[in-house]
């Protein structure tokens, strides 16, 4: 049946070219049809009935028809437009929802289910799934296939989609330490992951830079590793906001606190209480500092109580620990250091400190429940780390190209994200779309079974050169690119089909308020409402 079906959405692929609708990502399923009905957005409703929940409704539901509703039909001219002539309307003027498993107040985890299948047809519009969070995705999906005629109907066409995504976890990573990002710009930046159906948000908090989370174990490390203390932090009242609306979206909160490098803020903080390695310059202390210290015991001290605080706000049952490019000069320099590893038969292997850092706080973080998410070195430096570790894939070419890397990971047992091709802060002249869109995170030899272990990727937005000002076009739509390769068939590759499709889509994007920038020359009908 699936080899059929399979034929059938792409030969509809090849042959879609009306302007009316423009799907993305392009789902696994689809048979549409010229037969189209009006809708009225005076009448129209959304229903559901969420089998066995409580009375008291569903948040995720209801707030998700609030932000449907507003996109379909909230624009003031829009409502002004009656129905006329003789149009065929769709009967009960309403798409009901069932969902099976009740869940509404939970979060949403890589476990979450995310099928739909959705009906539209003379005498039902019908959108079904086993969670909310596929009924999200299906929302999605139906505020994309409605259309509008220039005389202002809106229309939907008898379709029937039958959807899920290919890899569980697909994320967009935002950097706010190189550069603050406000609240706001977060917020937003959930919407258009949700309108993409990206489904995680990988929240790399705090860096070299700054250190903009507020501890409350450690104001110290907000107060003086910010930017600015009054202005440029995350209170514990915004990260609550921030997990919150991604729930709400479906998306789930991956917080990273990347250490032992990387931790330049940390130590500012702490000044010269000893988190961080002093670095000498022959036999003298030189005044600088390097990676985390990890030969004293206070160290550890210090990672298990930030880590318990870390590990209640953040409820996702993953913690991102970091783990890349430990400088190993400094921890070379430091005598102190150097008869740790003499003590422990290290030899010469810094490689092995770094092991015995990490495992030490993987310990720590396991203890309080929760499974990790590590940058690919953890695993090239032969860190030992629990089965169900998560490793990151960031590196292009080095030590080995990332398909090998995958080959690698997955050969081992381990599961893997796949981030390398995908860093959207590097730009350059052209349809770099095109270059994320080509890649296929599963194009590398090995077994099925090690297939199996590629949980999907994200794409990344490191903010050297990026803030508020300049994220949303940056981001949009080329991030749609990854999110398009991550949810949709393996054989959905067409860039001519992708294209189009794109192009349909930014403006849809520029039509719901993201600035997204254009993929070529052309315009949108939508440039002009946004003036
Ligand atoms: C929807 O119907 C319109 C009008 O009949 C047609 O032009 C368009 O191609 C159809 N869209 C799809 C996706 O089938
Ligand atoms: C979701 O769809 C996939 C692909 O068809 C299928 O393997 C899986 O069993 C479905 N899950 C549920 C709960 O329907
Ligand atoms: C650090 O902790 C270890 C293990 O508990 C202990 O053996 C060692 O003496 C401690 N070192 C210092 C300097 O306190």
């Amino acid at each position: 049946m699936a080899g059929s079906r399979l034929w059938l959405s792409l030969l509809l692929a090849a042959a879609f070219a009306g302007p009316a609708t423009a799907l993305w990502p392009w789902p696994q399923y689809i048979q549409t049809s010229d037969w189209h009905y009006t809708i009225s957005p005076h009448s129209f409703q959304f229903k559901y009935h969420v089998r066995s929940a409580a009375q008291s409704g569903c948040s995720v539901l209801d707030e998700a028809f609030q932000r449907y509703r507003n996109l379909l039909f909230g624009s003031e001219s829009w409502q002004r437009v009656a129905l006329t002539g003789e149009q065929q309307t769709l009967e009960k003027q309403s798409l009901v929802i069932l969902v099976v498993t009740p869940g509404c107040e939970q979060l949403p985890s890589l476990e979450s289910v995310e099928n739909y299948t959705l009906t539209i047809n003379n005498e039902q519009c019908f959108l079904l799934s086993e969670t909310v969070w596929g009924a999200l995705r299906g929302l999605e999906t139906f505020s994309q296939l409605v259309w509008r005629s220039p005389e202002g109907t809106f229309f939907i066409n008898k379709t029937e989609i039958e959807d899920f995504p290919r890899f569980p976890h697909r994320g967009l990573l935002l950097d706010t330490s190189r550069h603050y990002l406000p609240l706001p710009s977060i917020l937003d930046t959930l919407d258009a992951m949700a309108y993409n159906k990206f489904n995680v948000f990988h929240w790399h908090l705090v860096d070299d830079s700054s250190f903009p989370y507020e501890s409350f174990a450690f104001p110290e490390l907000t107060r003086k590793g910010s930017y600015n203390p009054a202005t440029h932090i995350y209170t514990a009242q915004d990260v609550k906001e921030v997990i919150e609306y991604a729930r709400l979206r479906g998306i789930r909160v991956l917080a990273e606190f990347d250490t032992p490098g990387h931790t330049l803020s940390w130590g500012q903080a702490l000044g010269v209480s000893g988190l961080l390695t002093p670095c000498y310059s022959g036999s003298q202390p030189s005044g600088t500092f390097g990676p985390v210290n990890p030969i004293l015991n206070s160290t550890y001290e210090f990672m298990n109580t930030f880590f318990l605080e870390v590990s209640s706000v953040f409820p996702d049952f993953y913690l991102h620990l970091g783990g890349d490019e430990v400088d190993f000069a400094c921890w070379k320099s430091n005598p102190d250091v150097q008869a740790f590893m003499k003590k422990k038969g290290f030899g010469n292997d810094f490689k092995q400190l770094e092991s015995f850092y990490i495992q030490t706080l993987l310990d720590i973080v396991s203890a309080y429940g929760k499974g990790y998410v590590v940058w690919q070195e953890v695993f090239d430096n032969k860190v030992k780390v629990r089965p169900d570790t998560i490793i990151q894939v960031w590196r292009e070419e080095v030590p080995v190209s990332y398909l090998k890397e995958l080959a690698l990971i997955t050969e081992a047992g381990f599961r893997a994200l796949l981030s390398a091709p995908w860093y959207l802060n590097r730009i350059s002249y052209g349809p770099d779309w095109e270059d994320f869109y080509r890649v296929d995170p599963l194009s590398f030899e090995g077994s099925p079974e090690q297939k199996a272990l590629v949980i999907g990727g994200e794409a990344c937005m490191w903010g050297e050169y990026v803030d508020s000002t300049n994220l949303v076009p940056r981001l949009w739509p080329r991030a749609g690119a990854v999110a398009e390769r991550l949810w949709s068939n393996k054989v959905v590759t067409d860039p001519d089909f992708a294209f189009k499709r794109l192009a349909h889509f930014r403006c849809e994007l520029l039509r719901r308020g993201v600035q997204a920038q254009p993929l070529s020359v052309g315009y949108c009908e939508q440039e002009f409402e946004q003036i």
